[in-house]
């Protein structure tokens, strides 16, 4: 009997829920909403909501709200938004020694109640969240990747698209590097159906988006009070979708490197092939050396606050 995939949120906030919802609307499958002990009524009321609006718009899909991990056993996806948001003022950075150990109590309890899952992490400070989860897991690094490139790029195609006055569907982008302010913009991959941004937009005002870019998120959160959420969920369902029909879609995501780009042992946002197997490939594309000096500064920063979590790991230990 064919069954239907099982994708584990954990984190039933602001991101959990649009996560929630798009699935059931895209029938990718049954959901279980997880959450901490003092929110399950929090998730069960989501789900019941949930639930209720499959009368209206006609999906088949079962959601669930819970704190017990046991329901998420046999999860096919988990995608992972546990920990807290930025406020206005917060770098993402700020936020390592509140989801350090949260991220570390979601890992252990994936471990123990859905070793297959393929794993897509959201939670802030991504790249050393992601890395994080692995280093407390083992987890195969095919089955394990942080979402932020294809938010970042989504960003920029939609500053981009304003700009040149055209459909944001012409329009394809790519932001490479951490999830943090030095994000390294490609120009040179950036087109609309082919044609090289700089032939249709001024390189001050190229200089200016990439900008307005890399504070993307930042801008949101001073506006809100609070991190983005629907552009977030969307990009985590386009990696989830990827490997659940094994589209074998080349999206920017935060991936194990082992010398790709020249870095290794340490999770980056680089362009990437999802499918069935999960990461089946890093792809490695020619940079100039203006970016491959963003990278480098984008590197630092990212295993900067690597080796704060690991400071912090030890003095927990
Ligand atoms: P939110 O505060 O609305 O939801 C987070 C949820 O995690 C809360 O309901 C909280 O109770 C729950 N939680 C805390 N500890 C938990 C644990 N041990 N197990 C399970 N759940 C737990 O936050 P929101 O807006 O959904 O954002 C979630 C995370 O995603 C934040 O860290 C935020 O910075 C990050 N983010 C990342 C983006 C990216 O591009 N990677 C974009 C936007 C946000």
């Amino acid at each position: 009997m064919a069954k239907r995939n099982k994708i584990g949120l954990i984190g039933a906030g602001n991101i959990g829920g649009e996560l929630a919802a798009m699935i059931a609307r895209r029938q990718l499958g049954d959901v279980v909403l997880f959450d901490i002990p003092s929110k399950t009524d929090f998730a069960k009321g989501k789900a019941l909501d949930l639930n209720q609006n499959s009368a209206i718009l006609g999906y088949d899909a079962n959601i669930v709200g819970t704190s017990d991990w046991a329901d998420c056993a046999g999860c096919d996806v988990l995608i992972i938004t546990a920990g807290v948001p930025r406020k206005p003022g917060q770098s993402r950075d700020d936020l390592v020694g509140i989801n350090l150990p949260i991220i570390k109590n979601v890992a252990l309890n994936a471990k123990e109640h859905c070793p297959d899952a393929f794993v897509i992490v959201i939670s802030n400070p991504l790249d050393v969240m992601v890395w994080a989860f692995t280093e407390y897991t083992g987890w195969d690094p095919k089955k394990i990747a942080g979402m932020a490139g294809v938010l970042d790029s989504a960003r920029l195609q939609c500053f981009l698209a304003a700009e040149a006055g055209v459909s944001v569907k012409d329009v394809r982008a790519m932001v490479l590097g951490g999830h943090g302010d030095d994000m390294v913009p490609v120009r040179g991959n950036c087109t609309i159906n082919g044609v090289p941004v700089s032939q249709v937009i001024s390189s001050e005002r190229l200089d200016a988006i990439e900008t307005r870019t890399r504070g993307g998120g930042g801008e949101i959160v001073k506006l809100m009070g609070t991190s983005a959420y629907y552009a977030p969920a969307s990009a985590a369902i386009e990696m989830a979708e990827a490997f659940l029909k094994d589209q074998k879609r080349l999206l920017p995501a935060a991936a194990h490197l082992t010398g790709q780009y020249g870095y290794s042992d340490m999770f980056l946002g680089v362009p990437v092939i999802i499918g069935g197997a999960g990461v089946e490939k890093i792809v490695e594309i020619a940079l100039t050396d203006a970016e491959k000096g963003m990278l480098a500064k984008s590197v630092a920063s990212v295993t900067g606050v690597v080796d704060v979590a690991k400071r912090l790991s030890a003095q927990s230990a």
